[in-house]
């Protein structure tokens, strides 16, 4: 990767910061966790541990902080670490609002600066799960968890990406790219919706990084569009992602 990634998706999210705080407020509002980018139910998925008391945990690329909050109302004892600062204005205001102490740090999650096995359980929605390296920031999630911890992630389904036209517009019917070699895609200059550089990997590449860390898969879930949603959202026309996968999510464990 010759382009400096980490510096373009922290511009990209200083100016996007602003943009996220109606929904920051309305999800650290939920009693009940639903998952992004579609509402997915937590009751099907179980991203959460019921019961976090006494928990070390931490979410990598936090945004604005709801998961974090959800962890802490559960007894988790939370750090949350994010690349902008600007969004890191939010969780910390909302965090106080709702009485929740937790800690939120200004920190790359490919090289956080925490200490070793300093987590009982690590998460990520949409956050270092897309915007990082896989090996990178999965090599310093092991490093910051103890053994026997665990960390869950939620990003897009690669099938999105390989769907997904070179210019940007939502996804189709169309194999707009190669499966093979996935890494993910630079959408900085694309016509539609332009972003950052987000990564994925094909089944096979994940599970292959997973090996070379010596993360344990214990689970691997599919998400699709719900019944109700008929609108596109995130470049992905509901239609679509009632017959396909549009996000994944990856149950780890670090062997105790
Ligand atoms: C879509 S938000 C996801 C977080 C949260 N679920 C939310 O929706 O508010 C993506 C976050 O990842 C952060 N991010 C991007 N690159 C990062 C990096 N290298 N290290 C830590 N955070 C990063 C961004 O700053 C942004 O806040």
């Amino acid at each position: 990767m010759e382009r400096d990634y980490v510096a373009i998706n922290r511009e990209v999210w200083e100016a996007e910061a602003a943009h996220w705080v109606a929904t920051g407020v309305r999800l650290w509002g939920l009693e009940v966790p639903v998952w992004r980018n579609w509402g997915a139910s937590d009751a099907s998925l179980n991203l959460l541990p019921a019961d976090l008391a006494g928990i070390d945990a931490i979410e990598l690329g936090c945004g604005t902080g709801y998961v974090s909050g959800w962890m802490a109302r559960r007894g988790a004892k939370v750090t949350g670490i994010d690349i902008s600062a600007a969004q890191l204005a939010t969780p910390r205001r909302l965090a106080e609002q709702h009485g929740a102490d937790i800690m939120f740090i200004e920190y790359n999650a490919e090289a956080t600066g925490l200490d070793d096995a300093a987590f009982d359980f690590a998460i990520s929605e949409y956050g270092a799960a897309i915007w990082c390296r896989p090996d990178a920031w999965l090599r310093e999630a092991w490093r910051v968890l103890r053994p026997g911890g665990r960390l869950v992630f939620l990003g897009n389904h690669p099938l999105v990406l390989v769907c997904s036209p070179l210019d940007g517009a939502p996804c189709d019917l169309r194999l707009h790219r190669p499966y093979r070699d996935m890494w993910g895609a630079d959408w900085a200059e694309v016509t539609f919706d332009p972003s950052g550089l987000c990564f994925n990997l094909t089944i096979a590449g994940w599970m292959e990084v997973f090996r070379a860390i010596g993360f344990r898969v214990t689970n691997y879930q599919e998400i699709y569009i719900p019944d109700h949603q008929t609108e596109t959202s995130a470049s992905v026309p509901a239609a679509w992602g009632k017959t396909y996968p549009v996000e994944q999510v990856w149950h780890l464990e670090k062997p105790a």
